[in-house]
């Protein structure tokens, strides 16, 4: 087994890779229309689980960007693999751009919103100051993420206003750790003696130590964050 498996294996029944369901982005997106055959972009797309709650509920012109994307077919959808840092895009081409727990900053998500579209990011942000044992174990600094006041912020430097913002709740976060916790352990069950087990165990008991123990339940939020991009940008 190679560590770019991991996360494939710990996520292998979850369709959205973080703590948020499909009742998430009904709420996030409630009201906002998008246009019939609208054009969406998600980079970073996982398994594709966002655009295709999102073309079940109206046909899109949708793509997914992923260093690993899902492989099942999504009507209206291209699943691209690739780097979504450097995917090629027009600038302002996109009804809705979204990026959930994956790579892509703020500022390039709005240059490829068109005016007056929508914008969708989900990212980490600290519930509470975090401590430097809990730090440690995520290996992060407290730079890496803002606090909940600034994460509403991010999005006016780039001409973009935001709509909603929906935390994940506590138990959304329970239900996510302890389901990638179980079926990481399940495989290792499943697999003994696989090479590369023992260090992947080790990554799983390391997460959920950081998440019950080392206070992650706590401190470590997620945010969706819904914005739409003013009609004259800066
Ligand atoms: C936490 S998962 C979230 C997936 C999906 N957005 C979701 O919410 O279900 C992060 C995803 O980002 C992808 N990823 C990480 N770096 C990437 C990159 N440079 N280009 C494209 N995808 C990347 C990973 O392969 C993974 O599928």
């Amino acid at each position: 087994m190679q560590r770019s498996d991991w996360s494939r294996i710990a996520h292998a029944d979850l369709e959205f890779m973080g703590p948020y369901d499909e009742t998430s982005f009904e709420r996030l997106l409630n009201g906002a229309e998008l246009p019939a055959g609208a054009r969406v972009l998600d980079l970073g797309c996982g398994k594709g689980a966002l655009l295709r709650w999102l073309a079940s509920r109206a046909p899109i012109d949708g793509t997914g960007v992923d260093l690993h994307p899902g492989t099942r077919p999504i009507p209206g959808v291209r699943l691209v693999t690739g780097d979504a840092r450097s995917f090629p895009a027009d600038p302002e081409s996109f009804d809705l751009v979204c990026s959930v727990g994956a790579v892509s900053g703020i500022g390039r998500l709005a240059a490829l919103a068109r005016p007056g579209g929508l914008v969708l990011l989900g990212d980490g942000y600290w519930r509470q100051p975090p401590a430097d044992v809990y730090l440690d174990a995520l290996e992060a600094t407290i730079d890496d993420m803002l606090d909940w006041q600034p994460t509403l912020e991010i999005g006016a430097p780039h001409g973009l206003t935001l709509v909603r913002a929906l935390p994940s709740s506590v138990e959304q976060w329970d239900r996510y750790e302890a389901t990638w916790a179980a079926n990481g352990e399940r495989y290792a069950a499943q697999h003994p003696g696989e090479p590369g087990l023992e260090e992947f165990l080790g990554w799983i008991r390391k997460g959920r130590r950081r998440y019950t123990e080392l206070g992650g339940r706590g401190t470590l939020g997620f945010a969706l964050l819904l914005f739409r991009k003013d009609q004259a940008a800066p």
